[in-house]
């Protein structure tokens, strides 16, 4: 593994804890929904963290998108990047929430909390869940309604491709979005409704990514369905990365 430098040419602030970095880096291989370890020089060390990629392969540009962690070592510096400054990204991108590793269904299903959209919106602006899958769900799950960024890609994606998009706001009453957890409304029904396509073993393939809590409570639920882990020996149905 080698550092590669790479150069901010935008830094866009959807709040003041969620952001965007875009980035002029050499031209790096990787697989949508993989993630890549981007760092800082602070104090004269290096701090490192994984960063899902948002931009699909093709995209000579890359894009990250970030939450500030008050107490964090790296998240509020990259947030305070400016157009010019330049950060380090490892040479390796890795992970394997990618489509090539997912059994063929009749649905896939997306689900993320907070900043885990980010490798779904890279594997939606690709062609294999449009070739691959009947059904195509995207579901972002936030605390607060601002909290539901890139909603013009995603408008797009609903439009110009066949994307279904389920909204859930935990803290507040927003319109549009359903309230809650999703676990609570796989349990009951409430998502399935929403979104207009069963969620079964038979039918679905499902890639959860972001709070590990609820990485835990879908896999509980999912378990409940006769849905398992998917392992590349052991076919199943689910397919996780946590972010932390
Ligand atoms: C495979 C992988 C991919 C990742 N992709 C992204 C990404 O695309 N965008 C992103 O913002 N982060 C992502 N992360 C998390 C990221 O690596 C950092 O942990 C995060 O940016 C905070 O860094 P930090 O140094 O400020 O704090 P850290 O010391 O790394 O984290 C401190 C605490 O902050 C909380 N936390 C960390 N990350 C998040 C988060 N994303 N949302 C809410 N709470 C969090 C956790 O409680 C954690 O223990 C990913 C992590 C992994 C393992
Ligand atoms: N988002 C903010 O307003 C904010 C502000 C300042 C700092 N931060 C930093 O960012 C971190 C949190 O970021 P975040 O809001 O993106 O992520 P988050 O805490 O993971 O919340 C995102 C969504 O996931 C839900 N969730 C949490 N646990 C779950 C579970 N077990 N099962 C299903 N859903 C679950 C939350 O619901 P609930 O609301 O019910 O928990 C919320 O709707 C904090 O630790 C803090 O460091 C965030």
């Amino acid at each position: 593994m080698t550092w590669l430098n790479g150069k901010v040419v935008e830094n866009r602030r959807w709040t003041e804890t969620l952001f965007s970095l875009c980035v002029e880096a050499p031209k790096l291989a990787f697989q949508a929904g993989q993630f890549v370890r981007i760092a800082l020089d602070v104090d004269g060390q290096r701090v490192a963290r994984a960063f899902s990629f948002v931009n699909p392969p093709q995209d000579p540009t890359l894009e990250f998108y970030g939450v500030i962690v008050p107490e964090g070592p790296l998240s509020p510096r990259l947030a305070g990047l400016r157009v010019g400054d330049t950060l380090q990204i490892a040479s390796n991108p890795a992970g394997f929430l990618v489509l090539s590793e997912v059994p063929d269904a009749q649905a896939l299903w997306l689900l993320s909390t907070g900043t885990g959209l980010a490798p779904f919106l890279s594997i939606l602006r690709t062609e294999a869940p449009w070739r691959r899958f009947r059904e195509v769900v995207l579901v972002h799950a936030v605390r607060h309604a601002r909290e539901l960024v890139y909603r013009d890609m995603i408008a797009r994606l609903q439009t110009e491709r066949r994307l279904r998009y389920v909204s859930f706001v935990s803290r507040e009453g927003a319109p549009g979005a359903l309230a809650g957890r999703i676990p609570a409304a796989l349990k009951d029904g409430r998502l399935e409704a929403a979104a207009g396509v069963a969620l079964s073993a038979e039918t679905s393939q499902v890639l959860l990514c972001g709070n590990p809590d609820m990485l835990k409570d879908v896999n509980a639920v999912l378990g409940e369905r006769g849905m398992r882990k998917h392992r590349r020996r052991a076919p199943g149905q689910i397919t996780t990365e946590s972010f932390w």
